[in-house]
């Protein structure tokens, strides 16, 4: 019997090693290419395998949704920290036919969520509540994204799902970087989980090692059987809700079972003769970006020249006046009213800048929100087609590999979104960014979001597939990304990987990269500026479209500060 078992499993291995190589996909032996220079299609994502599961995609005939969607499920796997199924995001897609499409799958506050749940007895807010274990997780919206998604894709969600299951199922080696980062967060999976979990093994984890995610290719199949129903009910919710009451979560049955992805009107803004499509609410990120460009827009800043004091001084500037304006007045528009028409409106940021004199440095104590009479771990994948589909993801479990909390038995990761929430009034969540009531917890509500997937069209067409993780910073790296491309005519490569910097009104510093230009820091200290050096800013994922003469040339870059991938063809 036993040696029968052996045969069958011995077969099993080839059958799948097989299906691997068919797409191309050698799990255990793979390099991580940063550009693709190509003309028909590209992908770029976090990691190479994901990027090159979105490529066989494209080759196999699926359009750049298709793609979108394996290459997340594929991320779900091999990317643990950031790439998920139990957390959530947002899809924008600009089609061939010339509509735009913003899906939002943003996690729910459970529906016992209440506005104060993370406040103790003295009212003092505990953040360990709302960043690590069960007690921190939104009610996921990942599964039912990709389903709606899927309804502008082209092959059956089953051979989409297939490269990951096999994935997780047979396993594949680790990156130098993954396994740092499983090391690092040991301990926190150790004390936030009641079962062993694939993460954590008795010696420490090298590059190379194979990761197994048995219990997740489980999770996998019943959603390839059942469709989202393989999620949000039946046995995966079963086991969801289990670990919920281990570990006194608040998700329920109900709550999955309810949960539902929005399509959403997408944001769309003129820059410079470019059009600019971008996500809506309960994103913050699509309204500062438009906002930030549209008070750099009167000003010539390719003159100013790139990270110049000038320059500097005038993003800083416009990202402080963006960001005070994204505590006072944004939060998800199906619970709050929002004044966004106002807050991209010309006279509005006219008057937002007024107080603007170059040469003399901002203060976010004289400048708070606008006056209007009427509010880290992430990842991004950007792909297009040789149709002329162009889709732009960015999803989140929120902190890198989420709550640390797997479901026992369904083997995924949930998301630590609700520290998204405006925890307590001016307490700020852990990427030090204050919110207000717009962005109070309550039952159901979507917490704010910064991720900012973005499309640049020039005359109709995508020219610039862009996005990044990064917390707050993902609406500053995209908004200088497109700067660099657009006003200081950089390549692709040179926009992704040059030094960012952030400004998000309190605190009140800049933060920059190691390698920002020393003599701007010094020049912008004497002006009275505080800056911080710190580590990455984000992991940008940009594709740049070029049509000269009718010749589609396209350029995939993966980010320098990653294991980021771009494949094409
Ligand atoms: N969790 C990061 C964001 O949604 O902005």
């Amino acid at each position: 019997m036993k040696k029968v078992c052996n045969i069958i499993w011995v077969l099993i291995c080839f059958f799948i090693s097989n299906q691997l190589a068919a797409q191309n996909l050698d799990a255990f032996n793979y390099g991580i290419q940063k550009q693709a220079a190509v003309s028909k299609g590209a992908v770029v994502s976090a990691h190479p395998l994901a990027s090159k599961v979105g490529l066989s995609i494209l080759k196999m005939g699926g359009n750049a949704v298709d793609a979108a969607i394996a290459t997340q499920l594929a991320l779900a796997v091999v990317y643990p920290g950031a790439g998920n199924i139990g957390g959530g995001g947002f899809m924008l897609a600009h089609l061939m036919n010339g509509k735009n499409i913003a899906i939002d799958y943003r996690e729910k506050a459970p529906s016992k969520a209440s506005r104060d749940m993370y406040l103790d007895a003295k009212g003092d807010a505990q953040m360990k509540w709302s960043q690590d274990g069960h007690l921190a997780a939104g009610v996921p919206g990942t599964i039912a994204g990709l389903f709606a998604s899927h309804k502008y894709g082209r092959l059956p969600f089953k051979k989409l799902i297939a490269p990951a299951i096999l994935l997780a199922e047979k396993g594949f080696a680790i990156t130098a970087n993954e396994a740092a980062a499983l090391n690092r967060t040991k301990k926190e999976f150790e004390s936030l989980n009641f079962s062993p979990v694939a993460f954590v093994k008795s010696t420490l984890w090298k590059e190379g090692d194979t990761l197994v995610q048995k219990q997740l290719a489980g999770t996998l199949k019943r959603i390839r059987d059942k469709g989202a129903k393989g999620f949000y009910e039946g046995a995966t919710a079963d086991m969801l809700v289990a670990e919920m009451n281990r570990g006194k979560g608040l998700i329920s049955l109900q709550d999955l079972k309810n949960y539902n992805a929005v399509e959403r009107e997408a944001v769309i803004f003129d820059y410079k003769g470019y059009q600019i499509v971008t996500m809506p609410l309960p994103s913050s990120g699509g309204i500062i970006l438009e906002q930030m460009m549209k008070m750099i827009e009167n000003r010539d800043i390719a003159a100013m020249q790139f990270q110049t004091v000038a320059s500097v001084q005038l993003m800083t500037e416009v990202e402080r006046r963006a960001f005070a304006d994204r505590a006072a007045f944004l939060g998800d528009p199906d619970f709050v009213k929002v004044p966004v028409k106002s807050l991209v409106s010309d006279a509005y940021l006219r008057a937002r800048m007024s107080d603007y004199v170059a040469g003399k440095a901002g203060s976010s104590t004289l400048t708070g929100a606008g006056n209007i009479k009427e509010s880290e771990e992430t990842t991004h994948l950007s792909i297009v087609d040789k149709e002329g589909n162009a889709v732009s993801v960015t999803t989140t479990l929120n902190g890198g590999y989420g709550s640390r909390t797997v479901v026992a038995g369904a083997g995924f990761l949930l998301n630590n979104e609700m520290d998204d929430f405006s925890v307590k009034p001016g307490v700020p969540n852990m990427y030090g960014a204050v919110g207000n009531e717009k962005n109070a917890i309550a039952p159901n509500k979507r917490m704010l979001s910064s991720m900012t997937p973005t499309i640049v069209l020039q005359s109709g067409k995508p020219y610039l597939v862009v996005g990044t993780p990064g917390g707050t910073t993902i609406p500053t790296s995209v908004f200088q990304t497109i700067v660099n491309v657009l006003d200081f005519k950089m390549t692709a490569l040179e926009a992704v990987n040059q030094p960012k910097f952030h400004h998000q009104w309190l605190p009140d510093l800049i933060m920059v990269e190691k390698d920002f230009n020393p003599a701007t820091k010094v020049a912008l200290e004497a002006m009275g500026y505080k800056l911080t050096m710190r580590g990455n800013i984000g992991r940008t994922e940009l594709i740049m479209v070029n049509r000269e003469k009718g010749v589609v040339s396209i350029n995939a870059v993966g980010d320098k500060r990653g294991d980021d991938a771009a494949e094409g063809y």
